[in-house]
């Protein structure tokens, strides 16, 4: 709400829409998700705009102004179909350019009696963020994971609790700073401002977790054209993060190198007729008997990448849970999730519970964005929708109230 006046000085009070962008720009297409955040705090999708995607390789801007002609593209088609145009987006930044590590930090408690004060929680943030990087990377991200105060460890929120010695134990995240300023130049040279930088598979993770399946433990693999990101939660935190250099692309890459044919018909004959797994592919009848033999040999050739890609899955979980078993098991989402014996393959070869994951967005165009194509830019705008300004509260104690519940919320969302 925006407070300006009225006729004899009159206060009037006038609604102020809260419109928020979220922006994919993958390496096979770019995706642009504009949502707009109601009264309730509930967000509603007005617009969705698709690009081929153009400029960019691994996740990496290669082709500065082809990567802008895709963007501006994109957000063009989401801004006509919302009906208005966002001014600045949160974009997602991947790519193997990506690294992540763990820290912690140590302080000692300052506030009156011992009490742990939000400024406390900030300095260990601050101290576990102290990391030695070289001068050409950027931190993206700094995820608590835990906070252990006098050695009591797993606590979630440290504000309020008593105590002498506070310790922060955080995953951090970093990119390369010319990769992610290129990509910061592509979107700004499309027209469109940059709210922040997000790392795909935490907003994807945002669009097809339940909060329950963080707590748990479960990972999310989003399988794309130029990379495979893989995040893993544990206690309802980031674990561990990582940027995979195998992807559904290099599957379309092995059927054009195998049967000596161009990339585009390998993609077509791949999402057509790809596989993940044998015994899928050797029961499912096709058209032709010659095409059912080559359905075979199609699948000699899918199934060792997409087995080298869960083995590479397989080990980053390993190195978040030291080889305890997720009971969340893995979701998969991209693109490359919804080739026929994925699910069954990544069951088999990870040995837990193996589900699709799609954007559990509801109300306004959800219908739209039903597919694990969309998970990444859908979950852009929902963190974005989670960052912006809450109402100015009034006087009114039940508006005060709301406001107080909101940031609660977020608070236990993001700790
Ligand atoms: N039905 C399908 N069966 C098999 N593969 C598919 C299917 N649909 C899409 N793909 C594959 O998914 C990949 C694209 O996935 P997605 O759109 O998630 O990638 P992206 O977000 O552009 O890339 P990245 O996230 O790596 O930058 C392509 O390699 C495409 O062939
Ligand atoms: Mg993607």
């Amino acid at each position: 709400m925006q407070h300006e006046s009225g006729p004899g000085g009159r206060e009037l009070t006038v609604a102020r829409r809260r419109i928020v962008g979220g922006l994919d720009v993958g390496t096979t297409k770019v995706c642009t998700c504009i949502g707009e955040v109601t009264d309730d705090g509930s967000v509603h999708i007005i617009g969705v705009g698709v690009s081929p995607s153009q400029g960019l390789r691994r996740g990496v801007v290669v082709d500065l102004d082809a990567a802008a002609r895709a963007i501006h593209e994109s957000v063009a088609a989401a801004e006509q179909m919302a009906g208005t145009p966002v001014e600045s987006v949160y974009v997602g930044v991947s790519g193997p350019h990506i690294t992540s590590l763990n820290s912690s930090g140590v302080i000692a408690v300052v506030g009156a009696k011992g009490e742990i004060g939000p400024e406390d929680t900030q300095r260990v943030l601050q101290a576990a963020r102290a990391v030695k990087l070289s001068q050409d990377r950027e931190i993206l991200h700094v995820l608590p994971r835990e906070f252990i105060v006098d050695g009591y460890k797993g606590i979630r929120e440290p504000v309020g609790m008593t105590g002498v010695r506070l310790e922060a134990v955080v995953h951090i995240v970093t990119g390369a700073a010319s990769h992610t300023q290129n990509l910061v130049k592509a979107v700004q040279r499309a027209g469109v401002g940059v709210s922040e930088l997000v790392l795909p598979s935490l907003a994807a993770a945002e669009a097809v977790l339940e909060p329950a399946d963080k707590e748990m433990g479960v990972a999310l693999v989003d399988i794309g054209g130029g990379t495979t990101d893989v995040a893993v939660f544990t206690e309802g935190r980031v674990a561990h993060t990582a940027v995979l250099p195998v992807s559904a692309h290099h599957v379309t890459n092995d059927i054009a190198v195998g049967w000596q044919i161009p990339l585009a018909q390998a993609e077509e004959i791949k999402v057509q007729y790809g596989c993940a797994l044998r015994e899928v592919a050797a029961v499912r009848q096709a058209p032709a008997p010659r095409l059912s033999a080559n359905r075979l040999s199609l699948a000699d050739i899918v199934v060792p990448r997409i087995e080298e890609l869960l083995q590479l899955v397989q080990s980053e979980i390993h190195r978040a849970t030291g080889g305890e078993v997720l009971p969340g098991g893995v979701v998969l989402t991209g693109g490359g999730a919804l080739m026929e014996g994925m699910l069954q393959a990544a069951q088999q070869y990870l040995g837990v519970p193996v589900r699709l994951g799609v954007p559990l967005a509801s109300g306004g165009l959800a219908d739209v964005v039903n597919s694990p194509l969309y998970s990444t830019a859908v979950g852009l705008m929902q963190y974005g929708c989670q960052q912006v300004e809450v109402p100015v509260p009034s006087a009114n104690g039940a508006a005060w109230g709301r406001l107080v519940e909101r940031v609660k919320q977020w608070l236990s969302e993001l700790l």
